[in-house]
């Protein structure tokens, strides 16, 4: 094995040496697709599912959403998973990273009743896969916490912990002979920021300045507990894996000075620092520069202590590598300088602790999304500062992808643009020594885009969202991921002879 390992390893060393043409993936490396629960499976309040805070928003505040649309159906996986899973066999992925929505399961929230329909459903989905050998990724929360616990103050209820402990339990009790890759969280920013902090995610809590800090600890104690029934009472018997998902956008110093690049760590500290610190460094606790910036403006502010809560000694040994591996979802860099385009913020806030300007230079290809343009190196450089900052952690990239308009058609030259980009950046991250073992694209379909609607398409296959039967049709960026996957070599001039799809032997 030992043997093997090191013979791998040169044989990497070597392939790195050779053209960028000619450098390859290595056999193991695990390339796969991505989607979530609120985003595909529609089926919304099927048998005895209950609400969550996305099907609260959205029949409650349809306007909210950029096209006034939302999940109810959405690409109705809930009736077309057999669809899905042939999807995944066409372009011969190793594996598939999709979320369960939890109060599909769990109908009240807490674990007293466990719904069989919900189960059910779960079961013949990662049956179908499995009778592919295809590697189920299972994200347990992907931002559709039950409304029923949302009612309770969700993530700030000081006993979400213990909640979500109880849930992780159903699931690993439940799924976990079959699934052997779990993912706690997808995104604590987008949860505890975007949701707690702001408006720009359910439930839009806009509690600023306080509600992302709080939200923010109770995530990553919640993390920890899940991490830990796991790793002591399911991993001994089902031999899996647990991490954790956290966007990690780069942030680079828009100049050399010393101002601007302790704007970028301080940027850092708040986009994914609060939740990786925790869980990644060697220390444990929130990001210190950060906790120091917020526990004086507090006081500045009136506030009798620090808006942001601390971890004791014993909560911070206790989260403090509860991870088996940290999953990056990744799409872009910003620039970060400490003096230009500082916007005004609400004040308290978590934008206005950090207090940094954002530069995109013009010539990154710009998306359909106001936030996603493709940078230079992006991966390269965000999964290099990961491995130096918490000691080359083994990472996978749980999403990465590119948005085009709904009337941009099935030709996605600039999708495949984007997709070699990356995978180039993931060549170079794996020449770097990046403890990397695999790549989820995002998406495999076109879905709900949250506030966007239906107004922005991220799909290897498209989706008539129009038709009752959601046909989905493969998109040329399906026929060059393809590709990429079953060669494991990156081929610039590959151009697929037709757009139809096949699925290939041994699939
Ligand atoms: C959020 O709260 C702030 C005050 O903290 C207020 O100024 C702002 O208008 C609120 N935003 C929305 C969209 O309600």
């Amino acid at each position: 094995m030992k043997q093997f390992v090191i013979l791998s390893l040169l044989l990497v060393g070597y392939n790195a040496r050779t053209t960028k043409q000619e450098r390859r993936f290595p056999d193991d490396f695990v390339f796969g697709a991505a989607t979530a629960s609120y985003q595909i499976e529609g089926g919304w309040n099927a048998d005895d599912k209950s609400e969550s805070i996305w099907d609260h928003m959205t029949h409650n505040k349809p306007t909210v959403i950029k096209d006034q649309s939302n999940g109810d159906i959405a690409a109705d996986t809930y009736n077309n998973y057999k669809r899905d899973v042939e999807m995944m066999r066409e372009l011969g992925l190793d594996a598939y990273r999709f979320s369960l929505s939890w109060s599909r399961i769990l109908p009240n929230g807490l674990a007293n009743k466990v719904s069989e329909a919900g189960v059910a459903f779960y079961n013949n989905y990662i049956d179908e896969m499995i009778k592919y050998g295809i590697t189920p990724m299972v994200t347990l929360y992907h931002w559709d916490l039950p409304q029923k616990l949302q009612e309770l103050g969700g993530f700030v209820n000081p006993l979400f912990p213990e909640w979500y402990e109880d849930y992780a339990r159903v699931v690993y009790e439940q799924f976990g002979d079959r699934v052997k890759h779990w993912i706690t969280f997808n995104e604590p920013r987008e949860i505890c920021y975007e949701g707690y902090d702001t408006t720009t995610k359910a439930p839009q809590l806009n509690a600023t300045g306080i509600g992302a800090y709080l939200c923010a600890k109770n995530l990553v104690m919640a993390h920890a507990r899940a991490y830990y029934a796991y790793k002591n009472d399911f991993a001994p018997s089902q031999g899996g894996v647990c991490g954790i998902t956290i966007s990690v956008a780069w942030f680079e110093p828009k100049t050399d000075s010393e101002e601007d690049q302790f704007a970028a760590e301080i940027k850092r500290q708040g986009e994914w620092g609060l939740y990786a610190e925790p869980i990644f460094s060697k220390d444990g606790g929130f990001p210190k520069e950060l906790s120091e910036i917020v526990a004086q403006k507090s006081i500045e502010q009136g506030y009798p202590r620090s808006r942001m809560p601390e971890f004791t000694d014993e909560e911070k040994a206790f989260v403090k590598g509860a991870a088996d591996f940290f999953g990056v979802n990744h799409y872009t860099t910003v620039l970060i300088s400490a003096t230009e385009n500082l916007n005004e913020h609400v004040v308290p806030s978590l934008s206005d602790d950090v207090g940094t300007g954002n530069y995109v230079p013009d010539d990154w290809p710009k998306s359909a999304s106001s936030w996603l343009y493709q940078a230079p190196n992006s991966i390269h450089n965000a999964l290099t500062h990961l491995k130096n900052k918490y000691n080359n952690p083994v990472i996978y990239i749980t999403e990465n992808g590119w948005s085009t308009s709904p009337d941009a058609g099935l030709v996605d030259d600039d999708r495949i643009r984007y997709y070699r980009a990356a995978l180039e950046s993931v060549l170079d991250a794996l020449d770097a020594g990046v403890n990397l073992r695999g790549y989820m694209a995002w998406s495999l379909m076109d879905n709900f885009e949250w506030m966007e609607g239906y107004t922005e398409r991220f799909g290897l296959y498209q989706v008539d969202f129009e038709d009752p039967a959601r046909t989905r049709t493969p998109r040329k960026s399906a026929f060059v991921y393809k590709q990429i996957v079953k060669t494991r070599v990156i081929d610039h001039e590959y151009e697929p002879s037709s757009m139809t799809m096949t699925i290939d032997e041994g699939h």
